[in-house]
């Protein structure tokens, strides 16, 4: 079967964690986003947080301004975020469920539930020419109401897969994976997934023929802190391309 090369996007959120702990303008994430682009990252991502614990939003014009590959704006489902995005008009957008004493974003979107908001959300941000995704979990109630939205792309929640304690825990959960994300391509969209992967277990789900892009922030920065940006990417574009393509 042919597999077209899966994409990889990096977060580059902690890169402004560890500047504004401090106040200062360095290190800075624009600038890690042009050495992960330089290194083969297909997309830089950045998460424009309610509390702006990040990103920030002169990130998002600078980072707009210079990336060479394509920005995707993730964000919650609020008027602010929506209004913000459609003037920032980055290529996409990936809407993610926010609370703001969570250390990161601990579970999927609920769609179901939100349907009406997330559908006018969608709606907006297509009429801006945007892409959007839902970042959801591999649950089949919430691709039924995801196909409700109008959105084109969907991106697989893979905490549960990378927090799984014992291997039949992750093996569930990556067949889970598996199989929505058979059902989600059937339906038409575009799948991707993110959240927790690392080059240790990056491989399972990046083996998964119908995942188009992986989302990969936490673990490439801090490998970064030891090896560098550019080692750091293309590592973790090795062990995704290896998973896809295994040698014989
Ligand atoms: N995708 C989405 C939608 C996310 O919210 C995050 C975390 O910011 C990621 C991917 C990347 O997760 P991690 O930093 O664990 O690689």
């Amino acid at each position: 079967m042919h597999m077209e090369p899966i994409r990889l996007g990096v977060n580059v959120d902690h890169v402004a964690t560890i500047r504004q702990a401090r106040g200062t303008k360095y290190p800075d994430p624009v600038e890690a986003g042009l050495l992960s682009a330089a290194a083969g990252a297909d997309s830089i991502t950045i998460h424009l947080r309610e509390d702006r614990r990040h990103i920030q939003e002169h990130d998002v014009e600078r980072m707009l301004a210079r990336s060479p590959v394509p920005v995707n704006l993730e964000m919650a489902v609020t008027d602010e975020m929506v209004a913000l995005a459609c003037a920032a008009r980055p290529a996409y957008c990936c809407l993610v469920p926010e609370r703001r004493q969570e250390l990161t974003t601990e579970g999927g979107l609920d769609v179901a539930a939100h349907l009406d908001t997330i559908a006018a959300a969608c709606r907006r941000l297509a009429r801006a020419k945007i892409k959007v995704a839902l970042f959801i979990d591999p649950w089949p109630e919430q691709l039924e109401a995801a196909a409700k939205t109008g959105a084109p792309h969907l991106e697989i929640h893979t905490g549960r897969y990378a927090e799984a304690r014992s291997s039949k825990a992750r093996n569930a959960e990556r067949k889970r994976i598996a199989s929505f994300t058979r059902a989600a391509a059937k339906s038409g969209f575009e799948v991707h997934a993110g959240h927790g992967l690392n080059v240790e277990n990056v491989g399972d789900i990046a083996a998964v023929p119908e995942i188009v892009e992986l989302n990969i922030g936490h673990a490439i920065v801090a490998r970064a802190l030891y090896i560098g940006f550019p080692a750091a990417v293309a590592e973790m574009r090795r062990a995704m391309n290896d998973a896809r393509h295994p040698r014989p």
